[in-house]
């Protein structure tokens, strides 16, 4: 029997966060003063071992879930990654395993993750220009290293490989053109994501969002486009067919155009929590059942429990009373 939520949505994906450090300082995300290099982030032995995913993942999947996508943090920056990559891509039943990366480690993660078993991967770009991208991830990381990251991607044979680009007014917004043109040429699939108000620490103004209308309309200016009709349910992005066979491209719109109806995705942090919505104030702990000698079917009646309950729709009720006040932050539970 399929397992829905107060909606009726079903739950069939996943979203893991295999760590909660990362390498870059995105203010969206981690800003710097909040997040400084002494943060105290998970120790290691609060997140949870591989074998406790792969246990978790299994009984995520037998309440119903297809779709695992690895997170973070930066997921790569977790040693042996290819091991849980391996070790989730061989549970029956997991039909779609995908990974989300700042991609400044990738030059040399991406073959052995293939190798591994994943089979889609997704790359945050916010610019193309070399001095914007330190600013816009306060990071030491060159901007190069992404773009071979993406090279050898490519090569591993991902592909297309999705990239996901958080556009900010007056930020980056003027190369919303040129981030479309590089992905045209490069074979991958670029989204444009509204700046959301995650978590509390971000700085988030309505004024800073380039809505997905203006977005469209760009693109518009510069190539046909035809829309490319997907099924609502678990659908995050809208998606465009170029018509003159240059591939695809897609508008994230949490803002302006929620898409909470159709949201049949859970998360897990690095901690072992579940969080049944991204700006979900506290999760359910599953860590301590597993470390206190539960058994599956009483870990599956904990997320039966969970899931069931759920009524949250945030993107839907942004602003209103109704909203949680405390938040947690994205880092914390992947996006
Ligand atoms: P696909 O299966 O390839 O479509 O993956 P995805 O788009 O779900 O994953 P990705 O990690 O690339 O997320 C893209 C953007 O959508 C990120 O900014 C996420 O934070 C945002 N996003 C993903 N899921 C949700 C969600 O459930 N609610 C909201 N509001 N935003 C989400
Ligand atoms: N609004 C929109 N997207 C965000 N991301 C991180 N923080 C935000 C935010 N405040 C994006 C990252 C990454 C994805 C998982 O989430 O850029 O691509
Ligand atoms: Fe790191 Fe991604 Fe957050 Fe940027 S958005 S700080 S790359 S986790
Ligand atoms: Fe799902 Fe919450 Fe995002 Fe709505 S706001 S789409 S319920 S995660």
């Amino acid at each position: 029997m399929v397992l829905t939520d107060r909606l009726s949505r079903p739950l069939q994906t996943l979203r893991v966060s295999v760590t909660d450090r990362c390498n870059f300082r995105c203010p969206y995300c981690m800003p710097r003063e909040v997040f400084p290099a002494d943060y105290p982030f998970l120790a290691r032995e609060e997140i949870l071992h591989y074998e406790e995913i792969e246990r978790l993942v299994a009984i995520f999947v037998a309440k119903g879930v297809r779709k695992v996508r690895l997170t973070g943090g930066e997921p790569l920056l977790r040693k042996g990654l290819p091991d849980l990559v391996q070790r989730l891509a061989r549970i029956r039943g997991v039909e779609d395993l995908a990974l989300t990366t700042n991609g400044a480690l990738l030059a040399e993660a991406a073959r052995p993750l293939r190798e591994a078993g994943l089979h889609r991967l997704t790359v945050s770009l916010d610019t193309l220009d070399a001095a914007r991208f330190r600013n816009l991830g306060d990071t030491e990381v060159p901007l190069g290293r992404v773009l071979s990251g993406l090279e050898a991607a490519r090569g591993a044979g991902f592909a297309p490989i999705k990239l996901n680009c958080v556009l900010q007014r007056g930020i980056n917004d003027d190369e919303i053109l040129d981030l479309a043109t590089f992905a045209r040429e490069h074979g991958h699939i670029i989204r444009f994501i509204e700046f959301m108000d995650v978590g509390t620490q971000n700085g988030w103004r309505l004024d800073a969002v380039v809505p997905a209308g203006e977005v469209l309309a760009r693109i518009s200016e510069r190539w046909d486009s035809e829309p490319v009709e997907d099924p609502p349910a678990g659908r995050v992005a809208e998606r465009w067919r170029y018509r003159d066979g240059a591939g695809e491209f897609g508008i994230i719109a949490s803002v302006t155009k929620a898409f909470c109806g159709g949201c049949d995705r859970a998360r897990l942090s690095a901690e072992g929590s579940l969080y049944t919505c991204l700006f979900a104030g506290s999760g359910v702990n599953l860590k301590m059942a597993l470390r206190n000698g539960s058994s599956d079917s009483d870990i599956g009646a904990i997320i039966t429990n969970a899931w069931k309950r759920r009524d949250d729709r945030y993107s839907e009720l942004r602003g209103a009373a109704t909203a949680p006040a405390r938040k947690v932050e994205m880092f914390h539970i992947g996006g």
